[in-house]
């Protein structure tokens, strides 16, 4: 079984067709326009200057997260060194043969381990990927047993990226905070001790970039989301913006910041959580690293009261963190979908 759904060991075998199971309906299929630079880009911001609160970095930061629901960061702060580090051990965990990574194994309807996640159905498309998630944080969310052997400095150099993903979330919601409105503080305050999962992409080449998808398109479930890309990684990453797939060009140390379902609502819809999916590429494969940064599972969340007016009905209902998280793992990636949850 899992060697025909391993997208790497596919690549290897050199099939003459792409398998049924990952060939799109023609309405889902991406439009491969290779080489055209876009004319819409995502917004950048520049960490440094909101971290002297900075007015226009604020406002830029507030139209971004209005507008499009997704922004790259420079000067984020975080080392280098430890961007590269994690991607080198990702790249040399997805490097790994089959046997090894089948060690830590993606048990059916969770999404720690490896293997393809949101998979519920013998007739469900899949996606040209192959995918490794952990739980981080708190420390009761992870499973010992899949945090791999090998590369052996694989755990080790998770911690490090992770502790320095914790803070710049930390940092970035309270200038979002700070950019609402707000108090600097609220979210901490409401978060409790947040949720921190990672979840590392590899796309392999496909020969049929045109019929298939790398990831089907999905809003994230959690309030922030951190993604880096490989250094030679081929563009994979679109969102849609109005009803056209916007890509993401990757710039040099920028990491790419999205608002998740959890601050659409606690915004009560000012702030949008945006539809995104991965696309392949014919001769080049994509890395990604991706953190999702989500409020305690016991917290009960819905639109903030200073958010909510005449003007600005409530849109969302309060729901327990929990239950929306476990909705979200439970369900097939599907647009927007998930959202429908909390209305
Ligand atoms: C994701 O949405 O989880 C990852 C998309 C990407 O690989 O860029
Ligand atoms: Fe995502």
């Amino acid at each position: 079984v899992g060697h025909i759904d391993d997208v790497q060991e596919l690549r290897k075998a050199k099939p003459a067709t792409v398998p049924e199971r990952f060939i799109r309906d023609m309405a889902d299929r991406p439009k491969v326009v290779p080489n055209l630079s876009s004319s819409l880009d995502i917004p950048i911001i520049d960490l440094s200057k909101l971290m002297k609160t900075d007015k226009d970095e604020v406002m830029q930061l507030k139209t971004a997260s209005e507008e499009w629901g997704f922004f790259q960061v420079l000067n984020h702060g975080i080392d280098l060194n430890v961007v590269e580090d994690i991607e080198n051990v990702a790249k040399d965990f997805f490097m790994l043969p089959l046997q090894e990574k089948q060690k830590y194994p993606m048990a059916p309807g969770t999404v720690q381990g490896y293997g393809q996640a949101f998979v519920f159905s013998e007739n469900q498309k899949l996606d040209w990927c192959n995918m490794f998630a952990l739980g981080v944080e708190p420390p009761c969310i992870r499973n010992p047993k899949l945090w791999p052997s090998k590369p052996v400095n694989f755990r080790e150099t998770l911690e490090i990226y992770s502790r320095e993903v914790r803070k710049l979330c930390k940092t970035l919601l309270k200038y979002i905070a700070v950019s609402l409105g707000l108090k600097g503080d609220v979210f901490e305050e409401m978060f409790g001790v947040a949720v921190q999962a990672v979840r590392m992409n590899y796309y392999p080449p496909c020969s049929r970039p045109d019929l298939v998808l790398g990831l089907s398109p999905h809003s994230d479930g959690s309030a922030l989301t951190v993604l880096q890309q490989g250094k030679d990684s081929s563009v994979g990453l679109q969102i849609l913006k109005g009803k056209t797939w916007v890509p993401v060009q990757p710039i040099p140390n920028a990491l790419v910041i999205n608002i998740g379902d959890t601050l659409e609502v606690l915004t009560n819809g000012k702030y949008k959580s945006v539809e995104h999916r991965a696309v392949t590429h014919k001769e080049r494969d994509r890395l990604s690293i991706v953190t999702f940064y989500a409020p305690s599972y016991d917290i009960e969340l819905g639109p903030m009261a200073e958010l909510v007016d005449e003007k600005n009905p409530c849109r969302y209902r309060r729901y327990n963190h929990g239950e929306y998280s476990k909705h979200y793992v439970t369900n097939k990636l599907q647009g927007k979908r998930t959202l429908d949850f909390a209305k």
